[in-house]
Protein backbone atom coordinates (compact mmCIF):
# COMPACT_ATOMS: atom_id res chain seq x y z
CA UNK A 1 0.00 0.00 0.00
CA UNK A 2 1.33 3.40 -1.05
CA UNK A 3 1.37 6.27 1.93
CA UNK A 4 1.80 9.23 1.77
CA UNK A 5 4.85 10.98 3.61
CA UNK A 6 2.85 12.39 6.02
CA UNK A 7 1.53 8.84 6.54
CA UNK A 8 4.84 7.31 6.73
CA UNK A 9 5.77 9.74 9.55
CA UNK A 10 2.61 8.86 11.80
CA UNK A 11 3.59 5.20 11.57
CA UNK A 12 7.22 5.69 12.60
CA UNK A 13 5.90 7.43 15.51
CA UNK A 14 5.91 11.27 14.59
CA UNK A 15 3.02 12.03 16.45
CA UNK A 16 3.60 9.59 19.52
CA UNK A 17 3.34 6.11 20.33
CA UNK A 18 0.24 5.44 20.00
CA UNK A 19 -0.93 7.07 17.34
CA UNK A 20 2.08 5.13 15.70
CA UNK A 21 0.81 1.72 16.65
CA UNK A 22 -3.09 2.46 15.74
CA UNK A 23 -1.49 3.77 12.44
CA UNK A 24 -0.05 0.20 11.67
CA UNK A 25 -3.33 -1.95 12.87
CA UNK A 26 -5.01 0.30 10.01
CA UNK A 27 -2.10 -0.69 7.24
CA UNK A 28 -2.13 -4.34 8.51
CA UNK A 29 -6.01 -3.99 7.49
CA UNK A 30 -5.46 -2.10 4.67
CA UNK A 31 -2.92 -4.83 3.66
CA UNK A 32 -4.85 -7.57 4.47
CA UNK A 33 -7.71 -6.49 2.18
CA UNK A 34 -5.40 -5.22 -0.53
CA UNK A 35 -6.48 -1.35 -0.41
CA UNK A 36 -4.14 0.66 -2.94
CA UNK A 37 -3.85 3.88 -0.41
CA UNK A 38 -5.14 5.44 2.77
CA UNK A 39 -8.11 7.60 2.62
CA UNK A 40 -8.62 10.91 4.58
CA UNK A 41 -11.85 10.86 6.72
CA UNK A 42 -13.72 13.89 7.70
CA UNK A 43 -16.36 11.52 10.13
CA UNK A 44 -15.43 8.42 12.92
CA UNK A 45 -17.92 6.92 15.02
CA UNK A 46 -16.58 4.82 17.41
CA UNK A 47 -18.14 1.65 19.34
CA UNK A 48 -16.91 -0.38 21.96
CA UNK A 49 -18.22 2.35 25.12
CA UNK A 50 -19.70 0.19 26.76
CA UNK A 51 -17.72 -1.81 30.28
CA UNK A 52 -20.33 -4.52 29.74
CA UNK A 53 -18.66 -5.11 26.83
CA UNK A 54 -15.24 -3.67 27.30
CA UNK A 55 -14.50 -5.56 30.74
CA UNK A 56 -11.03 -4.68 31.78
CA UNK A 57 -8.96 -5.65 29.49
CA UNK A 58 -10.86 -2.87 26.87
CA UNK A 59 -10.97 -0.64 30.01
CA UNK A 60 -7.13 -0.90 30.38
CA UNK A 61 -6.10 -0.81 26.60
CA UNK A 62 -8.43 2.58 26.63
CA UNK A 63 -6.60 4.07 29.38
CA UNK A 64 -3.06 3.20 28.09
CA UNK A 65 -3.78 5.02 24.80
CA UNK A 66 -5.02 7.68 26.28
CA UNK A 67 -1.84 7.67 28.95
CA UNK A 68 0.44 7.58 25.52
CA UNK A 69 -1.04 10.41 24.41
CA UNK A 70 -3.67 9.62 21.74
CA UNK A 71 -5.55 12.58 20.53
CA UNK A 72 -8.25 12.89 17.98
CA UNK A 73 -6.82 13.63 14.93
CA UNK A 74 -8.24 18.05 14.25
CA UNK A 75 -10.95 18.41 11.63
CA UNK A 76 -12.26 15.18 12.07
CA UNK A 77 -16.14 14.88 13.59
CA UNK A 78 -15.80 11.93 16.39
CA UNK A 79 -18.85 10.35 18.14
CA UNK A 80 -19.48 8.06 20.55
CA UNK A 81 -21.50 4.76 20.73
CA UNK A 82 -23.91 4.36 23.73
CA UNK A 83 -22.39 3.75 27.49
CA UNK A 84 -23.43 0.50 29.99
CA UNK A 85 -25.58 3.47 31.85
CA UNK A 86 -26.73 6.79 31.84
CA UNK A 87 -23.60 8.86 32.65
CA UNK A 88 -25.82 10.85 35.04
CA UNK A 89 -28.68 8.81 35.88
CA UNK A 90 -27.53 5.88 36.41
CA UNK A 91 -29.05 5.14 39.60
CA UNK A 92 -32.51 5.43 38.42
CA UNK A 93 -31.27 2.46 36.26
CA UNK A 94 -30.28 0.29 39.22
CA UNK A 95 -26.92 0.50 38.10
CA UNK A 96 -24.15 -0.61 40.65
CA UNK A 97 -21.77 1.87 42.09
CA UNK A 98 -18.84 -0.60 40.96
CA UNK A 99 -20.03 -0.96 37.22
CA UNK A 100 -20.73 2.96 37.48
CA UNK A 101 -17.28 3.66 38.98
CA UNK A 102 -15.65 1.58 35.87
CA UNK A 103 -17.78 3.18 33.09
CA UNK A 104 -17.20 6.66 33.89
CA UNK A 105 -13.22 5.48 33.89
CA UNK A 106 -14.09 4.30 30.27
CA UNK A 107 -15.63 7.70 29.50
CA UNK A 108 -12.92 9.83 31.00
CA UNK A 109 -10.18 7.98 29.07
CA UNK A 110 -12.33 8.85 25.99
CA UNK A 111 -12.31 12.17 27.08
CA UNK A 112 -8.97 12.35 27.33
CA UNK A 113 -8.22 11.63 23.66
CA UNK A 114 -10.90 14.23 22.72
CA UNK A 115 -13.66 11.89 22.77
CA UNK A 116 -16.79 13.39 24.32
CA UNK A 117 -19.67 13.78 22.16
CA UNK A 118 -22.40 11.70 21.06
CA UNK A 119 -22.90 8.46 23.64
CA UNK A 120 -26.15 7.26 20.66
CA UNK A 121 -26.25 4.63 18.25
CA UNK A 122 -27.57 7.55 15.95
CA UNK A 123 -24.59 10.09 15.83
CA UNK A 124 -26.61 11.39 12.58
CA UNK A 125 -28.88 13.42 14.79
CA UNK A 126 -26.32 14.53 16.87
CA UNK A 127 -24.52 16.40 14.54
CA UNK A 128 -22.11 13.88 12.88
CA UNK A 129 -23.85 14.09 9.44
CA UNK A 130 -21.95 12.85 6.76
CA UNK A 131 -22.45 14.29 3.11
CA UNK A 132 -23.54 12.14 0.30
CA UNK A 133 -19.94 10.26 -1.26
CA UNK A 134 -18.32 11.51 1.99
CA UNK A 135 -15.63 8.77 3.33
CA UNK A 136 -16.32 7.96 6.75
CA UNK A 137 -14.98 5.19 9.58
CA UNK A 138 -18.29 4.52 11.54
CA UNK A 139 -18.66 1.44 13.78
CA UNK A 140 -21.49 0.70 15.15
CA UNK A 141 -23.88 -1.65 12.75
CA UNK A 142 -27.08 0.10 12.44
CA UNK A 143 -25.40 3.54 12.31
CA UNK A 144 -22.77 2.67 9.88
CA UNK A 145 -25.71 0.75 7.79
CA UNK A 146 -28.02 3.96 7.74
CA UNK A 147 -24.74 6.12 6.62
CA UNK A 148 -23.93 3.97 3.54
CA UNK A 149 -27.60 3.17 2.75
CA UNK A 150 -29.79 6.17 3.43
CA UNK A 151 -26.87 9.22 3.58
CA UNK A 152 -24.64 7.58 0.77
CA UNK A 153 -21.60 8.25 2.75
CA UNK A 154 -19.14 5.53 2.77
CA UNK A 155 -17.92 3.34 5.26
CA UNK A 156 -16.90 -0.17 6.23
CA UNK A 157 -18.03 -2.43 9.10
CA UNK A 158 -15.48 -0.72 11.26
CA UNK A 159 -14.91 -2.60 15.01
CA UNK A 160 -14.20 -0.26 18.02
CA UNK A 161 -10.60 -0.41 17.44
CA UNK A 162 -10.34 0.29 13.77
CA UNK A 163 -12.74 3.05 14.20
CA UNK A 164 -11.14 4.90 17.04
CA UNK A 165 -7.49 3.90 14.51
CA UNK A 166 -9.34 6.53 12.23
CA UNK A 167 -10.27 8.69 14.61
CA UNK A 168 -6.96 9.20 16.01
CA UNK A 169 -4.75 9.03 12.38
CA UNK A 170 -7.59 10.47 10.22
CA UNK A 171 -7.48 7.73 7.95
CA UNK A 172 -8.96 4.50 7.09
CA UNK A 173 -7.93 2.08 4.16
CA UNK A 174 -9.32 2.02 0.77
CA UNK A 175 -11.09 -0.90 0.26
CA UNK A 176 -14.79 -2.77 0.46
CA UNK A 177 -17.38 -0.10 0.61
CA UNK A 178 -15.51 3.08 0.15
CA UNK A 179 -15.20 1.60 -3.39
CA UNK A 180 -17.46 2.04 -6.27
CA UNK A 181 -17.84 -1.05 -8.03
CA UNK A 182 -18.15 -2.70 -4.42
CA UNK A 183 -21.67 -0.48 -4.06
CA UNK A 184 -23.92 -2.51 -6.62
CA UNK A 185 -26.57 -4.65 -5.11
CA UNK A 186 -25.86 -8.52 -5.17
CA UNK A 187 -29.79 -9.41 -4.14
CA UNK A 188 -33.19 -8.67 -5.56
CA UNK A 189 -35.79 -8.23 -2.41
CA UNK A 190 -38.80 -8.26 -3.93
CA UNK A 191 -41.45 -6.85 -1.50
CA UNK A 192 -44.98 -8.35 -2.03
CA UNK A 193 -46.73 -7.21 0.93
CA UNK A 194 -47.68 -4.00 2.02
CA UNK A 195 -45.45 -3.21 5.19
CA UNK A 196 -47.32 -1.07 6.94
CA UNK A 197 -45.35 0.23 10.18
CA UNK A 198 -42.25 0.76 11.33
CA UNK A 199 -41.83 -2.56 13.21
CA UNK A 200 -42.85 -4.46 9.98
CA UNK A 201 -39.58 -2.38 8.33
CA UNK A 202 -37.55 -4.21 11.26
CA UNK A 203 -39.16 -7.42 10.09
CA UNK A 204 -38.43 -6.80 6.62
CA UNK A 205 -34.66 -6.14 7.34
CA UNK A 206 -34.61 -9.20 9.94
CA UNK A 207 -35.69 -11.61 7.45
CA UNK A 208 -33.15 -9.94 4.66
CA UNK A 209 -30.14 -10.45 7.38
CA UNK A 210 -31.13 -13.95 8.56
CA UNK A 211 -31.39 -15.14 4.94
CA UNK A 212 -28.29 -13.29 3.32
CA UNK A 213 -26.56 -11.73 5.81
CA UNK A 214 -23.83 -10.51 3.79
CA UNK A 215 -25.53 -9.54 0.92
CA UNK A 216 -26.16 -5.97 -0.39
CA UNK A 217 -29.90 -5.82 -0.73
CA UNK A 218 -32.23 -3.75 -3.41
CA UNK A 219 -35.70 -3.49 -2.14
CA UNK A 220 -38.41 -3.06 -4.71
CA UNK A 221 -42.15 -2.68 -3.61
CA UNK A 222 -41.53 -1.30 -0.24
CA UNK A 223 -41.88 2.33 0.70
CA UNK A 224 -40.52 3.74 3.71
CA UNK A 225 -41.90 6.51 4.58
CA UNK A 226 -39.95 8.02 7.76
CA UNK A 227 -36.68 8.49 9.07
CA UNK A 228 -37.64 5.85 12.03
CA UNK A 229 -38.51 3.60 9.10
CA UNK A 230 -34.91 3.54 7.77
CA UNK A 231 -33.42 3.49 11.43
CA UNK A 232 -35.58 -0.09 11.77
CA UNK A 233 -34.92 -1.30 8.05
CA UNK A 234 -31.02 -0.52 8.98
CA UNK A 235 -30.79 -2.43 12.33
CA UNK A 236 -32.48 -5.30 12.20
CA UNK A 237 -30.56 -6.27 8.95
CA UNK A 238 -27.43 -5.56 10.41
CA UNK A 239 -28.01 -6.99 13.53
CA UNK A 240 -29.82 -10.32 12.31
CA UNK A 241 -27.04 -10.29 9.47
CA UNK A 242 -24.16 -8.65 8.54
CA UNK A 243 -25.84 -6.10 6.15
CA UNK A 244 -23.69 -2.41 5.82
CA UNK A 245 -25.47 -1.01 2.85
CA UNK A 246 -28.73 -1.54 0.57
CA UNK A 247 -30.64 0.33 -1.91
CA UNK A 248 -34.56 1.14 -1.64
CA UNK A 249 -35.68 1.83 -5.38
CA UNK A 250 -37.00 5.15 -5.40
CA UNK A 251 -35.96 6.19 -2.35
CA UNK A 252 -32.09 5.64 -1.16
CA UNK A 253 -29.43 7.86 -3.00
CA UNK A 254 -27.67 5.69 -5.31
CA UNK A 255 -30.68 3.17 -6.27
CA UNK A 256 -31.00 5.18 -9.12
CA UNK A 257 -27.99 4.05 -10.66
CA UNK A 258 -28.58 0.25 -10.26
CA UNK A 259 -32.33 0.42 -11.00
CA UNK A 260 -31.29 -0.81 -15.24
CA UNK A 261 -29.11 -3.50 -13.99
CA UNK A 262 -30.60 -5.53 -11.55
CA UNK A 263 -30.43 -9.04 -14.43
CA UNK A 264 -29.15 -11.67 -13.04
CA UNK A 265 -29.39 -11.02 -9.12
CA UNK A 266 -30.29 -13.81 -6.96
CA UNK A 267 -34.25 -13.19 -5.62
CA UNK A 268 -35.82 -13.26 -2.55
CA UNK A 269 -39.37 -12.73 -2.58
CA UNK A 270 -40.76 -11.61 0.96
CA UNK A 271 -45.26 -12.03 1.42
CA UNK A 272 -47.14 -10.63 4.33
CA UNK A 273 -46.78 -14.57 5.84
CA UNK A 274 -42.56 -14.50 5.82
CA UNK A 275 -42.95 -10.87 7.85
CA UNK A 276 -45.43 -12.77 10.15
CA UNK A 277 -42.84 -15.24 10.73
CA UNK A 278 -40.60 -13.11 11.96
CA UNK A 279 -42.91 -11.78 14.90
CA UNK A 280 -43.32 -15.63 15.64
CA UNK A 281 -39.69 -15.55 16.56
CA UNK A 282 -40.73 -13.15 19.73
CA UNK A 283 -44.27 -14.05 20.64
CA UNK A 284 -46.16 -11.69 23.10
CA UNK A 285 -47.94 -14.31 25.24
CA UNK A 286 -44.38 -14.57 27.43
CA UNK A 287 -45.47 -10.93 29.10
CA UNK A 288 -43.33 -8.93 30.05
CA UNK A 289 -41.63 -6.56 32.84
CA UNK A 290 -40.51 -3.91 30.97
CA UNK A 291 -41.29 -2.01 27.93
CA UNK A 292 -38.02 -0.86 26.50
CA UNK A 293 -38.23 1.66 23.30
CA UNK A 294 -35.12 3.56 21.84
CA UNK A 295 -33.22 1.05 19.37
CA UNK A 296 -32.06 2.84 17.79
CA UNK A 297 -32.14 6.06 20.19
CA UNK A 298 -35.64 7.89 19.61
CA UNK A 299 -35.51 11.06 17.70
CA UNK A 300 -37.20 14.22 19.01
CA UNK A 301 -40.28 13.84 16.65
CA UNK A 302 -40.76 9.93 18.18
CA UNK A 303 -40.68 11.19 21.83
CA UNK A 304 -43.23 13.62 21.04
CA UNK A 305 -45.26 11.14 19.40
CA UNK A 306 -44.76 8.80 22.29
CA UNK A 307 -45.66 11.80 24.88
CA UNK A 308 -48.79 12.63 23.09
CA UNK A 309 -50.16 8.71 23.18
CA UNK A 310 -49.12 8.41 26.75
CA UNK A 311 -51.14 11.76 27.23
CA UNK A 312 -51.16 12.57 30.81
CA UNK A 313 -51.68 8.88 32.20
CA UNK A 314 -49.16 7.25 34.30
CA UNK A 315 -47.84 3.44 33.00
CA UNK A 316 -48.53 1.12 35.03
CA UNK A 317 -45.30 -1.18 34.57
CA UNK A 318 -41.73 0.16 33.55
CA UNK A 319 -41.61 2.00 30.32
CA UNK A 320 -37.80 2.98 29.75
CA UNK A 321 -37.27 5.27 26.68
CA UNK A 322 -33.60 5.69 25.40
CA UNK A 323 -32.14 8.57 23.43
CA UNK A 324 -28.96 10.98 22.34
CA UNK A 325 -27.94 13.22 24.44
CA UNK A 326 -28.85 15.87 21.81
CA UNK A 327 -32.00 14.75 21.67
CA UNK A 328 -32.06 14.44 25.79
CA UNK A 329 -31.19 18.13 26.18
CA UNK A 330 -34.16 19.22 23.73
CA UNK A 331 -36.41 17.22 25.13
CA UNK A 332 -35.45 18.93 28.59
CA UNK A 333 -35.95 22.34 26.61
CA UNK A 334 -39.80 21.22 26.03
CA UNK A 335 -40.72 19.62 29.17
CA UNK A 336 -40.62 16.53 27.65
CA UNK A 337 -38.54 14.80 30.18
CA UNK A 338 -40.83 16.21 33.36
CA UNK A 339 -43.57 14.66 31.15
CA UNK A 340 -42.31 11.64 31.38
CA UNK A 341 -41.38 11.61 34.76
CA UNK A 342 -44.57 12.11 35.65
CA UNK A 343 -46.06 9.23 34.05
CA UNK A 344 -43.69 6.93 35.80
CA UNK A 345 -41.85 6.75 32.43
CA UNK A 346 -37.55 6.77 32.67
CA UNK A 347 -36.18 8.93 29.76
CA UNK A 348 -32.44 7.74 29.59
CA UNK A 349 -29.58 9.09 27.46
CA UNK A 350 -26.15 7.60 26.51
CA UNK A 351 -26.90 3.92 26.91
CA UNK A 352 -29.59 1.33 25.51
CA UNK A 353 -30.72 -1.85 27.70
CA UNK A 354 -28.89 -3.78 25.22
CA UNK A 355 -25.44 -2.24 26.44
CA UNK A 356 -26.08 -2.00 29.91
CA UNK A 357 -25.40 -4.77 32.42
CA UNK A 358 -28.76 -6.62 32.21
CA UNK A 359 -28.41 -9.30 35.27
CA UNK A 360 -27.56 -6.31 37.96
CA UNK A 361 -30.42 -4.87 36.20
CA UNK A 362 -32.93 -8.29 37.11
CA UNK A 363 -35.28 -7.49 34.32
CA UNK A 364 -36.64 -11.39 32.46
CA UNK A 365 -39.02 -10.46 30.05
CA UNK A 366 -38.72 -7.36 27.93
CA UNK A 367 -41.38 -6.15 25.33
CA UNK A 368 -39.96 -3.67 22.64
CA UNK A 369 -40.53 -2.64 19.19
CA UNK A 370 -37.14 -3.13 17.73
CA UNK A 371 -36.04 -6.79 16.00
CA UNK A 372 -32.18 -5.43 16.73
CA UNK A 373 -33.43 -5.12 20.36
CA UNK A 374 -35.45 -8.26 20.79
CA UNK A 375 -32.75 -10.23 18.55
CA UNK A 376 -29.67 -9.18 21.23
CA UNK A 377 -32.05 -9.36 24.46
CA UNK A 378 -33.22 -12.49 23.14
CA UNK A 379 -29.68 -14.33 24.45
CA UNK A 380 -30.27 -13.67 27.80
CA UNK A 381 -34.06 -12.90 28.67
CA UNK A 382 -37.11 -13.34 27.05
CA UNK A 383 -37.59 -10.97 24.16
CA UNK A 384 -41.16 -10.32 22.47
CA UNK A 385 -41.67 -7.94 19.79
CA UNK A 386 -44.66 -5.34 18.41
CA UNK A 387 -45.27 -1.97 17.43
CA UNK A 388 -44.75 1.45 18.96
CA UNK A 389 -48.45 2.66 19.58
CA UNK A 390 -48.89 -1.19 21.52
CA UNK A 391 -46.15 -0.94 23.46
CA UNK A 392 -46.65 1.86 24.97
CA UNK A 393 -50.54 0.95 25.42
CA UNK A 394 -49.06 -2.29 26.79
CA UNK A 395 -46.98 -0.06 29.31
CA UNK A 396 -50.41 2.07 30.24
CA UNK A 397 -52.15 -1.06 30.93
CA UNK A 398 -49.78 -3.17 32.21
CA UNK A 399 -50.61 -6.16 29.67
CA UNK A 400 -50.47 -6.71 25.99
CA UNK A 401 -53.07 -6.55 23.88
CA UNK A 402 -52.00 -9.26 20.44
FE1 LIG B 1 -28.49 1.48 19.74
FE2 LIG B 1 -28.40 -0.16 21.72
FE3 LIG B 1 -29.99 -0.60 19.72
S1 LIG B 1 -26.68 0.80 20.81
S2 LIG B 1 -29.01 0.28 17.96
S3 LIG B 1 -30.11 1.12 21.15
S4 LIG B 1 -28.72 -2.12 20.72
Amino acid sequence: MELTKEEEALLNGGRGEAAAKLMRLLVVLGELYEADRMLKVSSVHVSGVSYQNLGDAGLSLLEDLASKGAKVRRNVRVTLNPAGMDLEGWRLMGVSAGFAERQLRVYEAFKQMGLREGLTCTPYEAGNLPAFGEHVAWAESSALAYANSVLGARTNRESGITALASAITGRTPNYGLHLEENRRPTLLVKVEAEVKSEVELGALGYLTGLSYGEAIPYYQGVRVKSLEGFKALSSAAASSGAIALYHVEGQTPEAERFKENLRGLERFKVERDDLKKAFEKFPLDVGFDLVFLGCPHLSLEKLVWVAERIGGRRVKGELWLCTSRAVYQRALELGLTEAFKRAGALLLRDTCLVVAPLRELGFKKVLTDSFKAAHYLSGSLEASLASTSQCVRAALEGRVKP
